[in-house]
């Protein structure tokens, strides 16, 4: 028996695959006594998975900073300044993550006692570890969806708005979700927003938009993002969903708001120094909002691919294809054997084109899934 090392093992799947979907192959013209190729795995987990590019590195190597706690930084500074021009809102704050940004609209709003209303598989209600109930002090209640998935009836916020009796808490933010993840990441057109707004304001209650897709909606509607946050008192965006920035989120709303914004942040332990560099991705991100196009038509694409399939799956609105199977985490182990992840959400099988997939990368996923 040969003593040789045999480093390469391979299952060939299906003799169609094209070079790029061997991820690694034995050295020409060395032995090994089975080809082994591995599947290149094609990630559709989330818009979050992207790698930064080039001209991100080298803006974010580039970049001007300074201490953002003491003294500010600048390129933090004109990042936020851009996102507050782009949302039509007074003025914006850098933050890492979405989630953090949420927490510090929710803690500046809610007081202990409250509740606030926020749509059924909200993110605020699902996944973020109940930190707006325990850190910001509101109770949660859910609004069921109406005709649409992940949009709330007015009727609906107005009737779970209303004032009770001393002992029942009192309802006093309404948090929107724009686009609604959970939902397969559907849009509410300005319309609508706006009677959602306004029915809020009836009833006495602020308003919070979680907009981690605000751009998507905008995008998909060809409105500018500042016709998705008239009249809220306060806006998240991120800019590491489909955008393509390593981190980093803003919150926003009057000048007011974003000085209180600031200390939450700080006794969050959110405070950054030199976070220019960052910013400097976001700025980048920034200019990227048009090509989400690209990731919508991807996502149709692959919608209609799975259908063809047999598949549960609705058109999706924006980038996030959500499928229906008779057991997910089935489907989820079978995808993964073919080199395709995904994720669950909502009960079913969630699938995200985003900047680092190509057309042909859904075709590719469509013509593994049809093998299986
Ligand atoms: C609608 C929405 N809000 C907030 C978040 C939280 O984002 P992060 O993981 O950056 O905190 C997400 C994450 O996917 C989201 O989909």
């Amino acid at each position: 028996m040969s003593t040789v090392a045999r480093p390469f093992v391979v299952t060939y799947a299906t003799p169609s695959w094209d070079a790029r979907d061997v991820a690694e192959v034995p050295p020409r013209g060395m032995w090994c006594d089975q080809i082994v190729t591995k599947v290149r795995e094609i990630d559709l987990r989330s818009d979050t998975v992207t790698q930064p590019d080039e001209r991100m590195r080298l803006a974010m190597s580039r970049a001007e900073v300074g201490d953002d706690v003491l003294d500010r930084d600048p390129t933090m500074r004109a990042l936020e300044e851009r996102a507050a021009d782009l949302l039509g809102v007074d003025a914006m704050l850098w933050v890492p993550t979405a989630s953090m940004g949420n927490i510090i609209a929710l803690t500046s709003h809610l007081r202990r006692g409250d509740r606030f209303l926020a749509p059924r598989l909200a993110h605020v209600l699902e996944n973020e570890l109940g930190t707006a109930a325990w850190l910001s002090g509101g109770m949660p209640e859910a609004v069921d969806w109406g005709a649409w998935p992940g949009r709330m009836p007015v009727e609906s916020v107005r009737a779970a708005g209303r004032v009770g009796p001393y002992h029942s808490l009192r309802t006093t933010l309404l948090c929107l979700e724009n686009t609604h993840n959970g939902a397969g990441g559907t849009v509410t057109p300005p319309d609508e927003h706006a009677k959602l707004v306004a029915t809020a304001r009836d009833v006495g209650l602020k308003v919070h938009l979680d907009g981690a897709r605000l751009w998507h909606a905008s995008v998909a509607l060809s409105v500018p993002p500042a016709a998705l946050t008239v009249g809220v008192d306060t806006v998240q965006v991120c800019l590491t969903k489909g955008l393509g920035a390593p981190m980093g989120s803003l919150v926003g709303g009057s000048t007011a708001f974003v000085e209180e914004a600031r200390r939450i942040r700080k006794m969050l332990g959110g405070g950054v120094r030199q976070g220019g560099i960052v910013a400097a991705a976001g700025l980048v991100a920034l200019d990227r909002i048009p090509d989400l196009a690209e990731d919508h038509v991807n996502a149709r694409k692959l919608a209609t691919g799975l259908a063809e399939l047999g598949w549960e799956v609705d058109q999706p609105e924006t980038n996030i294809v959500l499928a229906g199977t008779p057991d997910t985490e089935a489907s989820l182990a079978a995808l993964k054997r073919v080199g395709v992840l995904a994720v669950p959400m909502s009960g079913k099988v969630r699938f995200i084109p985003h900047r680092d997939i190509t057309a042909k990368d859904i075709s590719e996923v469509v013509g593994r899934i049809a093998g299986l």
